[in-house]
């Protein structure tokens, strides 16, 4: 059987895409499942050996193996091997702020209709777990532009983008400062299809959106809090030259399946963020559900002083702990992968439910 791809005959392969195939290769990321579940995630090193308390296995047993083969180590244990994905990835990479959780980046790529080659701004970066699935989505003759007002946070989500991507992405830009003050200088009026902030002030970058974004372009945001979300959209209708926004979460519970035990998990991740989307209407055309607009916005001077990052729970990070952390994300690219332990101790911690 020829179970070659087309485009693996001409070279003309999506960016990353050959990295993603064939059999293991020294310096990839391998993901071993245990018996139990539990998963270690190694980069492959001639030579290189992975141990537990319960033996060791040789990496050289990996490489040049097919994807999803079984190795047992010394005492016999037996391990799943498989190239981790996005998704895994994205949980376990180094960070320094909350990421955008694969739930809720599958929803904003589908929602606001990101499609390949699209023209998409985006802020903030943070770690970069967005980006990375903005990215693929765009595809090699997109453009991203990603916005990140903290320097530390821009090198640890170019580390991460690098790393799954295997290098540079060809349709990557990234801009350090404001994205309300950058995006005028840097992007023509009217010329973004797509806008996507996950920030803790989006309403503040409302005059630079409508002046990007194309007629019909959708804007996307992506808030932790109830009171964001609703300054947000009556930030919005009060415009006028938006539609009328949307607003929904997404829940992911997963099920325990085990013979008659079949039932949902005990333990989820019951809150990440809200989305809230609306679309540019064309210039000199005021929203029709502006009409609706109720009288007051409803936010005092009280209110708005009020607003910090810790009011809406963000964590203050330092700057010392991103330099660090940009440090791992940098180090991760040029070894290939996290330290077994770490991607481990962050997944345990996803799968305990703390976010961030
Ligand atoms: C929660 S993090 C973004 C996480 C990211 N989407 C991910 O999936 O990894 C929010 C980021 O927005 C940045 N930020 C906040 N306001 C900004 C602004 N006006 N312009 C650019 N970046 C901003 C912060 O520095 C922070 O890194």
């Amino acid at each position: 059987m020829n179970t070659s791809h087309p485009d693996t005959e001409t070279g003309q392969q999506p960016h990353g895409a050959a990295a993603r195939r064939g059999p293991f290769r020294p310096g990839e990321r391998v993901q071993l499942t245990d018996e139990k579940g539990r998963m270690n995630t190694i980069t492959l090193t001639p030579g290189g050996a992975f141990h537990t308390h319960k033996g060791f296995l040789n990496h050289d047993q990996l490489i040049g193996a097919s994807e999803g083969t079984i190795v047992t180590n010394t005492t016999g244990a037996p391990y799943q091997a498989l190239r981790p994905l996005l998704s895994d990835f994205v949980l376990s990479m180094p960070r320094g702020a909350a990421v955008v959780y694969p739930k809720d980046a599958g929803q904003i790529v589908t929602m606001a209709d990101i499609y390949p080659g699209s023209r998409v701004v985006e802020a903030g970066v943070g770690s970069g777990a967005l980006s990375i699935s903005l990215l693929r989505a765009v595809g090699d003759n997109g453009y991203l532009h990603s916005f990140e007002r903290r320097e530390e946070f821009a090198d640890i989500a170019k580390g991460n983008v690098e790393t799954i991507f295997g290098g540079k992405h060809p349709a990557w830009k990234i801009t350090l400062g404001d994205f309300q003050e950058q995006v005028l200088e840097q992007e023509a009026p009217g010329s973004v299809d797509r806008v996507v902030l996950d920030m803790l002030a989006p309403w503040e970058c409302l005059e630079s959106v409508a002046t990007v974004l194309a007629p019909g372009g959708v804007w996307i945001n992506y808030v932790a809090t109830v009171t964001q979300l609703s300054r947000t959209a009556e930030a919005i209708r009060a415009d006028g030259r938006f539609t009328e926004p949307e607003a929904w979460e997404s829940m992911v519970r997963g099920w325990h399946l085990e013979g008659l035990a079949v039932r949902p998990d005990h333990r989820m991740v019951a809150h990440t963020g809200f989305l809230l989307t609306t679309r540019r209407l064309a210039h000199g055309v005021t929203g029709i559900s502006t009409k609706r607009r109720p009288s007051k916005t409803g936010f005092s001077e009280e209110d708005l002083n009020a607003w910090t990052p810790r009011a809406v729970g963000e964590r203050a990070v330092s700057d010392k702990r991103l330099r660090r952390v940009a440090r791992d994300a940098s180090s991760t690219v040029q070894r290939g992968a996290l330290p077994a332990d770490e991607a481990q101790t962050r997944r345990e911690a996803e799968q305990n439910g703390s976010p961030g």
